[in-house]
C-alpha cells in the first residue's frame, strides 16, 4: 500500500472546489495516470457515472464485481452499456477455491441462515475481489449517495479509505434520486428496468427485493436482517482517518 497517496488529499480537496464531475474526473486521471478505477454495480447512479466517463473517454478503468448471483436484468444493462459505449467493462470474480469450499460446506443459500454466513458470502463474492481490483490503484470512484442510508451521510466527496489504501471519490454523494433519473432520461443512458418496479437499491438477486411505499432506501437489501447490519463490507469505515474534511465542491452538476 502506498501511503503517500493519502498526502494528496488536502491539495486535491482544494483543487476540486468549484469543479464539476467531468473536470474532477479529468483532474484525477491526469494526477494518477492508470491508477483511477470506477466500480459499477450497474445501478442507476453507477450508470450516470459510467456515462460521464465513457462519453468523454476519460482514462478510468471501469470494473464490476460479478458475484455470480446477480439479476438477469443486471447482465442485460452490463451488455447494453458495453454496446452503447463500445467498451468492455472489466469483471472480477470470486476466488474459485474460497467459493467452492464455502458452498461445499454451507450450501447455496446459506446467507439466509445467519448473519455470519451472509457476511462470509459477501466477503467471498464481493470484498475479496474488490481488494484485488483496488490493488496498486490510487483512486476508487463509487456511486455512493448520502440519501442511501444514515451511515452514508458521513461519507465525503473525496475521502481516504484506510482499509483499501485508496482515495475514494463519490461524485454523486449529494445527488437526489430525481436528479439521477432526470440525467438518465436526458442522456438516454441504459438502466436496470428493475428500478421501475420498486427496486431502488439492487444487489444480488437472492438478497434484494422491491421496497414498498414509505420503506427505507435499503429496506430491500438483506431484508430478513436487522437494519443495523445491512452493509456487505465494501464501504465500511475502518478507522477515524477514513473521514476527511468536507470539500466545497459543487453538487448536482453535469
Ligand atoms: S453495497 O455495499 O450495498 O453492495 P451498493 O449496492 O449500495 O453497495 O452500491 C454502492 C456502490 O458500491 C456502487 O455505486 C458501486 O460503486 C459499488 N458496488 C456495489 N456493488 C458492486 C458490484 N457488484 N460491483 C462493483 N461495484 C459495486
Ligand atoms: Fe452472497 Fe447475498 Fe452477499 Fe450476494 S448479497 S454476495 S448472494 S450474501
Amino acid at each position: 500500500m502506498d501511503s503517500t497517496i493519502r498526502n494528496h488529499i488536502p491539495r486535491l480537496i482544494d483543487q476540486i472546489k468549484g469543479l464539476n464531475i467531468d473536470e474532477t474526473l479529468a483532474l484525477l486521471a491526469v494526477r494518477f495516470p492508470g491508477q483511477v478505477v470506477f466500480s459499477t454495480s450497474f445501478s442507476i447512479e453507477d450508470q450516470v457515472i459510467a456515462h460521464h466517463i465513457l462519453s468523454h473517454e476519460v482514462p478510468v478503468t471501469i470494473f464490476t464485481l460479478d458475484t455470480g448471483r446477480l439479476f438477469a436484468e443486471t447482465y442485460s444493462v452490463w451488455s447494453a452499456t458495453n454496446e452503447k459505449y463500445n467498451t468492455r467493462i472489466r469483471a472480477y470474480y470470486p476466488d474459485r477455491n474460497l467459493l467452492e469450499n464455502y458452498l461445499n460446506e454451507k450450501g447455496p443459500n446459506a446467507f439466509y441462515e445467519s448473519v455470519d454466513n451472509r457476511k462470509s458470502c459477501c466477503h467471498i463474492r464481493k470484498v475479496e475481489p474488490l481488494k484485488r481490483a483496488l490493488k496498486g490503484q490510487a483512486v476508487w470512484i463509487t456511486g455512493l449517495r448520502a440519501e442511501h442510508s444514515p451511515e452514508r451521510k458521513d461519507h465525503q466527496l473525496l475521502e481516504w479509505d484506510e482499509g483499501n489504501g485508496v482515495i475514494k471519490y463519490n461524485p454523486l454523494l449529494h445527488w437526489d434520486t430525481s436528479t439521477v433519473r432526470t440525467y438518465i432520461e436526458e442522456f438516454n443512458v441504459p438502466y436496470n428496468p428493475l428500478h421501475d418496479k420498486g427496486f431502488v437499491s439492487i444487489g444480488c438477486a437472492p438478497c434484494t427485493r422491491a421496497v414498498r411505499a414509505g420503506e427505507d432506501f435499503r429496506a430491500g437489501r438483506w431484508w430478513w436482517e436487522d437494519s443495523s447490519k445491512k452493509e456487505c463490507g465494501l464501504h465500511v469505515s475502518e478507522a477515524p482517518a477514513f473521514r476527511e474534511i468536507s470539500t466545497g465542491q459543487k453538487t448536482g452538476q453535469h
